[in-house]
């Protein structure tokens, strides 16, 4: 097949979008990066073939001798704060968010920039992914880091913005997921009651720890609680998530 590079987006000159050219539906993005670490997070997160991994969809590597490398992802939609109807999106766009955050930590990968910006929802099929792992490291359950990582911003967990403190990256992510959620509940209206108030519950848990990181709920607790909650309150009981919830046990993610 042959693809067109449609455009280059703006403030991004490393990403273009493509599309093929028998089919101009079928789109994709390329994205040059430098960054091995990048490289190697996607491809071992692209193993996992499960409908719980929501990172990058149908992601490919071309390497650039001495240059770097060019990502091929499947076009994952838009930002969840373009979508046009909130109400029908967002509560199955925070489900699978905290789905994809548990499946990225199971996975032994804290993604360190977790916010609106890198959360697409693909406009057809609804489905989520969790975009650009530039700063994602490989951790172990007591993986510490030192540096500063992260974009200074309303997402980002306050202990990583002090200088030289040790941080634990999960823990790190779950703050920033916490923060996400909340946005993505301000945009679900008030007759969501349900949803809203479980929602609000849950980012309050996240972000509640500012000088306590450890009393932040892993992510496979969170979704644990979101199965119940959803089968419970919402009738919709969901399949397919015991494999995720019974690998975080044995792996000691929670
Ligand atoms: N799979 C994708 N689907 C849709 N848009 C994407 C995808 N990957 C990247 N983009 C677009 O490219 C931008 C930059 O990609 P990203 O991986 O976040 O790079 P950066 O490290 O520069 O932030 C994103 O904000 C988004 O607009
Ligand atoms: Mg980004």
């Amino acid at each position: 097949m042959h693809y067109r590079v449609d455009r280059f987006l703006p403030g991004f000159p490393h990403v273009a979008v493509i599309s093929c050219e028998s089919d101009p539906l079928e789109r994709g993005i390329l994205k040059f990066t430098r960054r091995q670490s990048e490289v190697d997070v996607l491809q071992h997160l692209s193993k996992f073939t499960c409908e719980e991994n929501h990172s990058v969809p149908g992601a490919q590597v071309w390497t650039i001798p001495s240059k770097g490398f060019v990502i091929y992802s499947c076009f994952g939609g838009s930002h969840f704060t373009n979508i046009s109807k909130p109400d029908v999106h967002m509560w199955s766009a925070a489900r699978q968010l905290i789905e994809g955050v548990a499946s990225i930590h199971n996975q032994g990968v804290a993604h360190l920039d977790i916010k609106p910006a890198n959360v697409f929802i693909h406009p057809d099929s609804s489905r989520l992914s969790i975009i650009n792992y530039n700063i994602s490291q490989f951790v172990k359950p007591d993986t510490k880091l030192h540096a500063f990582r992260g974009t200074a911003d309303y997402y980002i967990a306050p202990e990583v913005t002090v200088k030289h403190a040790e941080y634990d990256p999960i823990r790190a992510d779950l703050w920033s997921c916490g923060k996400t959620l909340e946005e993505i509940d301000w945009l679900l209206s008030t007759t969501h009651k349900n949803e809203t108030s479980f929602l609000a519950g849950t980012y309050c848990q996240l972000d509640d720890g500012a000088d306590d990181p450890p009393a932040r709920p892993m992510m496979s607790e969170v979704l644990k609680r979101t199965t119940t909650f959803e089968s419970s309150t919402l009738k919709r009981p969901r399949s397919g998530q015991s494999t995720l919830l019974d690998r975080a046990d044995k792996q000691g993610w929670n």
